[in-house]
């Protein structure tokens, strides 16, 4: 298959994807990143079980809105039933497309039967795809990796096995379950799977500067790169990104007050979004304020450290930083810097 811009019947913008992220990939980050440009913005990890319980800190979580291009959500889960129904009410609530979490290493998901403990199963996995994309009717992407370990190495079959059940595109993460984040990714594999499969090819892992990205098409032919940690901090990186792939000069880096100001809005967003979950919580709006600012800078801190990479001071700026607990303080230290 020639590389394609359509994810089932989306059609994306480009081949610049921005990764599930645990923990930071909330609205207020894909806001941001579609703002730089990104064709699809993944939401963070929600458990399908606990979506299914209607848990409402999950239901927090799946916070999308209209204003998404496409609206992206990766649900995590080891039964096919719950995932099939956590679907369904994400499809409800508006998500256009589904992920289905297959490599995440964690302990605790993998002890549950979720995320890569799905490569140790793979007829279990087949099930759970079969049934989700069986319930609902959105293109669902499967995220996997090279395997558990490399004496376990399945990531062909299991991309066969999941174009088979139905998906609408695989994403590799070059790497195995045992080398967490540790190493180098894979990109061969990345073009294997390409090779392989006839449904857009999705790869990830260690995109860090603009041209790792192009290479990483150029050399492996997949359809979208996605990036993860290479963007915490740095959402400039999707224009550079954007630019190498039209093979136009880099933008600019942006200056120090730029880099401040794009960090203080992001942390304001984060903060306006969680005072009005509470809001909606039913808190009244001192309490909500309260709570909402505190639980979003502390959210937020080690994401704000990220944007003082390179600065002068960063590491001793970095230790400070973990240290305050509202706005106006993150405000002022930056501007002090
Ligand atoms: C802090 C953190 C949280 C992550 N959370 C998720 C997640 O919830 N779901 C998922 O599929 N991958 C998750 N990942 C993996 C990334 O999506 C991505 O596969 C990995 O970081 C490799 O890409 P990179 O080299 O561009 O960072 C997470 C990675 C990090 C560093």
């Amino acid at each position: 298959m020639n590389a394609t811009l359509k994810i089932g019947s989306l059609e994306l913008k480009n081949r610049l994807l921005t990764a599930p992220i645990a923990g930071y990939s909330d609205r207020a980050w894909r806001e941001l990143c579609r703002a730089h440009g990104a064709a699809l913005c993944y939401g963070e990890m929600i458990s399908a079980q606990a979506l299914c319980y209607n848990n409402h800190k999950t239901l927090d979580l799946l916070d999308i809105t209209d204003e998404e291009e496409i609206r992206a959500v990766q649900l995590s889960g080891s039964s096919a039933q719950y995932m099939a129904q956590g679907a369904q009410i994400a499809a409800e609530r508006g998500a256009q497309l589904i992920d289905l979490n297959m490599g995440c290493p964690a302990p605790k998901i993998f002890k549950n039967g979720e995320g890569c403990a799905h490569m140790a199963d793979i007829k279990r996995a087949e099930g759970v795809i079969r049934a989700v994309t069986a319930a609902v009717s959105l293109p669902v992407t499967v995220k996997f990796r090279l395997g558990i370990n490399e004496q376990s190495r399945n990531y062909l079959e299991f991309a066969q096995m999941a174009e088979a059940a139905g998906a609408a595109a695989v994403c590799l993460h070059g790497r195995y379950r045992e080398q967490f984040y540790g190493g180098a990714a894979n990109w061969q594999a990345i073009a294997q799977v390409k090779q392989a499969v006839n449904i857009p090819v999705i790869g990830n892992g260690d995109i860090f500067c603009a041209a790792d990205a192009a290479t990483m098409l150029r050399q492996t032919g997949c359809d979208f790169v996605m990036a993860a940690r290479g963007l915490m901090g740095n959402p400039w990186l999707i224009e550079e990104i954007l630019a190498a792939f039209n093979g136009l000069p880099l933008p600019q880096r942006p200056a120090q007050e730029e880099i401040i100001a794009t960090a203080l809005a992001h942390l304001k967003r984060k903060v306006q979004l969680s005072v009005n979950c509470r809001l909606k919580e039913g808190l009244d709006k001192k309490t909500a304020q309260k709570e909402g600012e505190h639980y979003a800078v502390v959210a937020m801190r080690s994401l704000m450290c990220c944007y003082l990479k390179g600065m002068r001071h960063a590491a001793s700026a970095r230790r400070e930083l973990m240290l305050l607990s509202d706005y106006q303080q993150i405000a002022d230290f930056l501007y002090g810097l």
